[in-house]
């Protein structure tokens, strides 16, 4: 297959100096689809035409220039992308291979994946895992990915579906679906909170036994500790929903934090943690081995094997900034597959 000379993608630029954007009150960035180069992309030894990427809350931190996500100018944001290996100068990797590409600076400091070419370093790429198509690997993507590390991670801690109730902060997000279609496929009784009145009879299509709103989750009391109500907690929000969960967190339980949606800080004191031994587990899908990567897609494909595509919708680049304004308004639901070529 021939390189496209040009090609189109989503890039965000840096259209003012900080200095005067405080001044005049102008715009820092600028997000448009426009034609590029391969001469444009970010160097590596691979290059891939990409077929689908998909939305997760970070692209749309990324796509608005967020200084902690995208760190260099002009970027071309999206954090997963699938697709067929155009050329490739490392002996790991032929061309016409179906690979995705995972690194934590892929679509932040590193050209991403809303772009019809992606030129990475080899060890960012992998192999669609057996038993995965394309779609389905960019329907898990960063978010489900995540998801499965939080169910790993809870596992891991000695929590079994008798040890009581799970809950799902986010439910309706990109890492909340995929966290409660797994507990529930586990056999975890799973109570997912979430924001959206109208998505209670969609969230137990997907596995939750329970629905509960995301103001249930919160306690603004000064009490250090809540009545002991979960055995684990997927937390992808943050902030005061994480604090009041870690305090609502039963005897050695497990909690998994990996957002950050409605808040970085964490106002909390110790006894959760010491007079109830509860494990505060931090998650990073970026920096990983390959090895603890590619051991968790594996299952994935097998024995975590789930197809969520009724969950998920698809969209084009045309439609991506429409789709970026939604999901940092916590407008969206389900996850979003984006067709790239
Ligand atoms: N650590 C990592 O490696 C890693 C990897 C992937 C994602 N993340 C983080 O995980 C979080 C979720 O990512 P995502 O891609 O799933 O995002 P997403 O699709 O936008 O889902 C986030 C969900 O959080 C809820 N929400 C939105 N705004 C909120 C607010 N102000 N207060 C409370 N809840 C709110 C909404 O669900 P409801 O309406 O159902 O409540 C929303 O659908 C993000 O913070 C992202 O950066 C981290």
């Amino acid at each position: 297959m021939p390189t496209p000379k040009q090609f189109p993608a989503l890039v965000v630029s840096k259209i003012a100096s900080s200095e005067n954007a405080v001044l005049t009150s102008a715009p820092l960035f600028e997000t448009s689809i426009r034609q590029i180069t391969i001469g444009d992309l970010d160097a590596g030894e691979v290059l891939v035409r990409v077929a689908y990427s998909s939305l997760n809350y970070k692209d749309g931190m990324a796509a608005s220039g967020h200084p902690g996500v995208a760190r260099k100018f002009p970027l071309v944001p999206g954090i997963d992308a699938v697709g067929e290996v155009l050329a490739s100068d490392d002996s790991r990797i032929r061309v016409g291979d179906q690979v995705f590409i995972a690194h934590a600076n892929f679509g932040t400091s590193h050209d991403g994946g809303f772009a019809a070419l992606a030129r990475v370093p080899a060890d960012w790429v992998y192999s669609v895992p057996a038993g995965m198509t394309q779609k389905h690997v960019a329907a898990w993507g960063t978010a489900g990915f995540t998801a499965a590390q939080s169910v790993e991670q809870i596992m891991r801690h000695d929590i079994v579906p008798e040890s009581g109730d799970i809950l799902v902060t986010g439910a309706s997000g990109g890492v909340g679906i995929f966290a409660v279609a797994l507990l529930s496929k586990l056999g975890y009784r799973v109570v997912a909170s979430s924001g959206k009145k109208d998505k209670t009879e969609w969230l137990k299509r997907l596995g939750a036994a329970d629905v509960i709103t995301r103001n249930q989750t919160l306690d603004d009391s000064a009490t250090p500790l809540l009545k002991g109500r979960w055995a684990g907690v997927v937390d992808t929000v943050g902030g005061a929903t994480l604090a009041s969960v870690i305090r609502a967190a039963k005897l050695h339980s497990c909690v998994t934090a990996c957002g950050q949606v409605a808040g970085h800080e964490l106002g909390l004191t110790v006894y959760p943690f010491i007079l109830r031994g509860v494990t505060l587990c931090g998650i990073d899908s970026g920096n990983i081995s390959r090895e603890t990567r590619m051991n968790l897609w594996n299952k994935i494909a097998n024995q975590w094997k789930l197809d969520l595509t009724g969950f998920c919708h698809e969209v084009v680049l045309e439609q991506l900034p429409g789709e970026i304004e939604k999901i940092l308004a916590g407008k969206l639901f389900g996850r979003t597959i984006v067709k790239i070529s």
